[in-house]
């Protein structure tokens, strides 16, 4: 760390928005019930689900950089935004987030959200989970099927910045999960965070250090801070919940590449080895999977820690079954980064 806080001359600036640091705490009965001795390996969980901001998870690390060139310019030196204009699935968590946090700024949100009104359906479905929340943190919403939303997106999103625009606002529009390279610095920051933590208890050998893989911001940003923080003896594996390993890894492997590449950081593929856990994704993104299931059930059982079907749950399936088959380093301190998604539970598993 540098003098004033930054991790690096080149570290963009933020808002502060998340209550950080997050508790990092260990588990011992989740891992004894699955017949793991929590002695030999120790589990430990990263409560980025506790990042404050209408229960944001993951997302509010991403937006404290985004939201501050939206505001500022710090990165693209034009800043006065009013309206965050962002993209994904009806019950996305980003979206809720960008939501809750321009609610907080006094600024505006238009989420572009990909599916079908849920009151237009045969028969309507609930308004509920993320979707009410969008709306009760003022954000304005609008829906494409999936034509619309994966075809000609620029044309789509064009026409949304315009209407932004011609209602006299001024946009600033980020992809989805926040995941573009000045997103990647929230979690670039949290493995900063978690090193002092986990020294501060007193461990001071390997990690293995697993997340969730959606759209590739957040390991991206584990991969970058593993690096700028030389923490040599760290391993970070992501754990897809959609699309292929594959895919996966090759996004996580482009945005790990434009993050060094846009802030100048010098990093060759040697310093950011990407590493992902296939294997829990099931039958596709948002499907819930008997082994993802259980992990939500064990978790909540025996820690009281909420996991969600989509997201943590898998992940967390793939940790386990990592720690009772050898995946994990002998030696190793495992680290399961809980990035959030409850509202994703209800009623689903
Ligand atoms: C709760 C939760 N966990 C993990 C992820 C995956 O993070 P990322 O999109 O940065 O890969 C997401 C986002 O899609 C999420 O909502």
């Amino acid at each position: 760390m540098l003098p004033g806080g930054a991790l690096h001359p080149n570290e963009p600036a933020r808002l502060r928005l998340a209550d950080l640091p997050t508790p990092v705490e260990r588990v011992t009965r989740l891992l004894s019930r699955r017949g793991i001795d929590p002695d030999r390996v120790p589990l430990f969980v990263k409560r980025d689900d506790r990042t404050g901001l209408g229960v944001s998870g993951n997302k509010v690390r991403k937006l404290e950089y985004l939201v501050a060139d939206a505001v500022h310019g710090t990165v693209n030196g034009v800043g006065g935004a009013d309206t965050l204009v962002t993209m994904g699935g009806v019950q996305s968590n980003h979206c809720r987030a960008t939501a809750a946090v321009a609610a907080r700024l006094g600024l505006k949100s238009r989420l572009v959200l990909r599916g079908a009104d849920p009151r237009e359906q045969e028969p309507p479905m609930a308004w509920g989970g993320n979707l009410l929340l969008d709306e009760l943190f003022g954000g304005e919403v609008s829906f494409h099927d999936a034509k619309e939303y994966n075809g000609d997106r620029e044309a789509m999103l064009m026409r949304v910045l315009g209407g932004v625009k011609q209602a006299g606002g001024v946009p600033y529009f980020f992809g989805t999960g926040g995941s573009v390279s000045l997103g990647s610095w929230g979690y670039v920051r949290c493995v900063y965070e978690l090193a002092a933590q986990l020294d501060t208890a007193g461990w001071s050998g390997p990690v293995d250090l697993f997340c969730c893989v959606g759209s590739c911001g957040t390991h991206a940003g584990c991969v970058v801070g593993r690096a700028l923080a030389g923490l040599a003896d760290w391993r970070v594996v992501g754990v897809p919940v959609a699309g292929t390993a594959k895919t996966m890894s090759d996004g996580t492997r482009e945005l790990v590449d434009e993050t060094s590449a846009e802030f100048e950081l010098g990093l060759t593929e040697t310093d950011t080895p990407v590493e992902v856990l296939d294997g829990f994704v099931g039958p596709g993104y948002s499907i819930p999977t008997p082994q993802g299931d259980a992990a939500v059930r064990d978790a909540a059982a025996t820690e009281g820690l909420v996991l969600d079907p989509t997201y943590t749950g898998k992940t967390m399936a793939g940790v386990l079954h990592a720690m009772s088959t050898g995946f994990v380093r002998d030696g190793a301190a495992v680290v399961f980064l809980h990035s959030g998604g409850a509202f994703g539970l209800m009623g689903s598993v």
